[in-house]
């Protein structure tokens, strides 16, 4: 569960509000789109979820704990992020890219194998060692 409370975010000093006063509430299992033109604050809403930036005021809450309260790595270690335009390590396959953080949680060899041909399925990439 994703749970925003009365989020906001400036940059340059409190000229530009980038996200203003926002709060919404994602249930486990459930599907949220942020939808609108560039510049309305979505990026700068999803790198305050695992901390690539911090909220002006507000909170926010991954299954009940405050992002703030934690550790950066280990609550992005559980917490999915696809950047729009960077992100992918140039000198590994595909496969070991999916795989970089269930490595990172050292996941035994066979599971972390099963689990990328799974994902990489579910998004129509044929699996290749
Ligand atoms: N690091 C930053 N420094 C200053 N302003 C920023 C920064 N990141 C984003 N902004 C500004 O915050 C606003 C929201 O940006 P962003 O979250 O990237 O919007 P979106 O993803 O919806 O296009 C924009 O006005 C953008 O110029
Ligand atoms: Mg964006």
């Amino acid at each position: 569960m994703i749970e925003l409370r009365n989020v906001q975010k400036s940059y340059d000093g409190g000229a530009t509000l980038a996200v203003a006063d926002t709060s919404v509430v994602v249930e486990r299992g459930e599907f949220l789109g942020l939808i609108g033109a560039s510049g309305c604050g979505k990026t700068t809403t999803l790198k305050m979820i695992n901390r690539l930036e911090e909220p002006s005021s507000g909170e926010i809450l991954v299954n009940g704990r405050n992002v703030l309260k934690q550790n950066p790595e280990l609550l992005r270690r559980n917490l999915g992020y696809v950047f729009q335009g960077i992100g992918l390590f140039p000198h590994r396959s595909v496969a070991e890219n999916v795989a970089a953080v269930p490595c990172l949680l050292q996941w035994e060899p066979h599971k972390i194998q099963t689990r990328c041909e799974q994902c990489m399925e579910l998004v129509g990439l044929p699996f290749a060692e």
